[in-house]
């Protein structure tokens, strides 16, 4: 009889049974999946990013599909954190204890921004395992570069949130010059990376010459940023000793598992969630499955085992 392997795996403190998680954005608060699939059978869940006050994001239209993917400039919509925790907080207390973890995401324009919203959490959602500090937030006093553009920013995010809790921090980087910042960052007390976040991207309607969003340029997602992402992971771990997340593009178990074998420890399912709402279990089952047909009895003996 072939053993179940083990399927656990530590993300800097957040103890996920499996290295299933969901990409920031992609997948709501959760319950919205309820329908679809038991979501508790996911390692974890990272929750749509928030900010210490609600924010419009931009107007419509916010979505493009394009030729393997899609792209997107919701511009961080969001509630507010109270108003988060006040619509979701019951909900993800109901999937914490169920054995899913519970990442939420923190979003903000500043430092002051990102502190707030990290004391918010910390004293509001007793429920999050940890916290998402998404450093590609556009920076609203630099012209709206990535706050997390350069190694000395990156860095500064991360020692303006660092103390304001003791939940672990995973950092969402932004999809640039990874190495010098993956270090930075552990340097500064990350607990783990998660990456990638969209790439910058265009799309234009040739009829009427104008871009196809309400915004000149947006982030690209799926199929078609996967080779990036396992580009990237695979720097980032050979950069850092931190456990990372490895998102982009991610649709089946082999997506899954080349994400791994470059370095990450959990995958985040993002596009395909929109595309085929009960793609995330699946994605466990065929990763499952890599793992015993690799004659392995643990996950985490594939963890950035790929051979160069
Ligand atoms: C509609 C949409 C909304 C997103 N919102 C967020 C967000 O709030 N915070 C964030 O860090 N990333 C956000 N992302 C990026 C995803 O979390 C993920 O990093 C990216 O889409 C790459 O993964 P994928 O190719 O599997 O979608 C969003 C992506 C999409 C498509």
């Amino acid at each position: 009889m072939v053993s179940e392997p083990r399927m656990a795996v530590d993300l800097g403190g957040i103890r996920m049974k499996n290295p299933v998680n969901t990409a920031s954005g992609t997948f709501g608060y959760g319950w919205q999946f309820e329908g679809f699939f038991d979501v508790s059978l996911l390692g974890a869940i990272t929750t749509k990013g928030c900010s210490a006050v609600p924010w419009a994001g931009n107007p419509a239209p916010r979505l493009a599909e394009v030729d393997s993917g899609i792209l997107n400039s919701v511009g961080l919509q969001n509630p507010g954190i109270p108003a988060f925790v006040e619509q979701a907080g019951e909900y993800l207390q109901g999937l914490r204890d169920r054995g899913c973890q519970v990442i939420c995401q923190v979003a903000g324009h500043s430092l002051g921004e990102y502190a707030r919203a990290v004391e918010l959490y910390d004293e509001l959602a007793p429920f999050a395992s940890g916290l998402e500090i998404n450093i590609s937030c556009p920076n609203v006093s630099q012209g709206g570069a990535a706050m997390g553009a350069t190694p000395q920013a990156a860095a500064e995010v991360m020692r303006a949130v660092r103390d304001r809790t003791k939940l672990p921090l995973v950092v969402k980087m932004a999809p640039h010059d990874v190495s010098e910042i993956a270090r930075a960052l552990e340097a500064e007390g990350a607990d783990a990376l998660s990456l990638i976040n969209t790439i910058p991207a265009m799309a234009i309607d040739i009829r009427s010459r104008r871009s196809r969003l309400s915004r000149p340029t947006a982030g690209m997602s799926g199929a078609a940023i996967h080779p990036i992402a396992v580009r990237m992971v695979w720097e980032a771990h050979k950069a850092v000793g931190l456990p990372l997340v490895g998102i982009g593009g991610v649709r089946t178990g082999e997506d899954a598992a080349e994400l791994i074998l470059a370095g990450a420890t959990s995958v985040a399912v993002g596009t395909a969630n929109l595309t085929d709402p009960s793609s995330a279990p699946r994605i466990l089952a065929e990763l499952t499955d890599w793992v015993r047909d690799q004659g392995v009895a643990d996950v985490n003996d594939l963890i950035g085992a790929v051979e160069c």
